[in-house]
């Protein structure tokens, strides 16, 4: 392996203890602390174990906190009727529905019915036009997107100028991420290539990417060769492969794999993620980040 390892829980350690000096400082000096709120609708395994993971760092950072768990037939309305309370709720700074819903719930009427000054997830239409248009506009981006953009901006890896290739074109990932990189401004200024399942030459694209973006969903999907040598290479698949028991715990764990081939990845690529440990650890981070600016903006400091 040559490449640079960018370690997510690492970064991840570094930008909590930001936000916890931060929050003391704000509770000194104005006496409130950032308000989470967390719903969750019935009980996905992988999304109760994503939700209490946000609960538990939202906790440890001196958050209020507030998981709110809801039944699997709860009806539309009422969930709307829930989200109108938590946005009147002046102690509540970001409210996020975790996803996915439940087929007899509209996902873009609740996603809609969010307040957009406290969609911490940045997924509200307003929010998506606040990004495109950048700047300062831009205050809540979308989670995933702003862990990427803060891995390469802390590996010091040159993003003006650079070119980049995202593949995927998710509204979570490939769409947010591509424009926050092509904005102007520090962390971004790249010239960016968004390829898809419609793309033609997959390879040549990918082949020149300085920053190699891979968002796909498709385990291994990039082929070594593929690399452009020395590239910064972002890998934000979690693929589950197969199980294993693990032999500390005796407990049977997913086996994840990335949308790239890391072991021979590593040995062409400047900068590599892994899978698990790299761009997922950092989304909660991000979360934490919106939920903290979310209390900023309202005290206006
Ligand atoms: N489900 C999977 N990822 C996410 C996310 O980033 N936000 C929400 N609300 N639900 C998710």
């Amino acid at each position: 392996m040559s490449a640079i390892l960018l370690n997510g829980t690492e970064i991840r350690k570094e930008i909590l203890a930001e936000i916890q000096q931060e929050v003391e400082s704000i509770k000194a000096a104005h006496g409130v602390v950032p308000g989470l709120v967390t719903i969750l609708v019935g009980s996905n395994a992988a999304s109760l174990s994503y939700v209490s993971l946000k609960v538990k760092t939202a906790h440890s950072l001196g958050f209020k906190e507030i998981q709110d768990n809801q039944p699997d037939d709860i009806s539309e309305a009422a969930l709307l009727a829930l989200l109108a309370k938590y946005q009147q709720d002046e102690s509540i700074h970001g409210i996020l529905v975790q996803l996915p819903l439940p087929s007899h719930i509209n996902e873009k009427v609740v996603l809609n019915a969010i307040d957009p000054n406290k969609d911490v997830d940045g997924f509200h239409p307003v929010n998506v036009g606040r990004l495109v248009i950048g700047g300062t506009e831009a205050i809540f981006p979308p989670c995933t997107p702003a862990g990427i953009q803060e891995m390469i901006r802390r590996s010091g890896v040159e993003t003006r100028g650079a070119e980049v290739v995202v593949v995927g074109r998710s509204n979570i990932v490939g769409k947010p991420i591509a424009n926050m990189l092509l904005q102007k401004g520090p962390g971004a200024n790249a010239t960016v290539t968004v390829v898809h399942t419609a793309t033609r030459d997959l390879a040549a694209h990918c082949q020149r990417a300085d920053i190699l973006i891979v968002a796909a969903g498709v385990p291994g999907l990039v082929k070594p060769e593929w690399i452009k040598p020395g590239a910064c290479v972002i890998d934000v698949g979690v693929n589950r492969v197969g199980e294993t028991v693990s032999p500390t715990t005796g407990r049977t764990v997913a086996i994840l794999r990335g949308d790239v081939d890391f072991d021979e990845a590593s040995k062409i690529a400047g900068f590599i993620t892994p899978v698990p440990g790299g761009v997922g650890p950092m989304t909660i981070a991000m979360l934490m980040r919106n939920t903290l600016n979310s209390l900023k903006f309202k005290l206006g400091i």
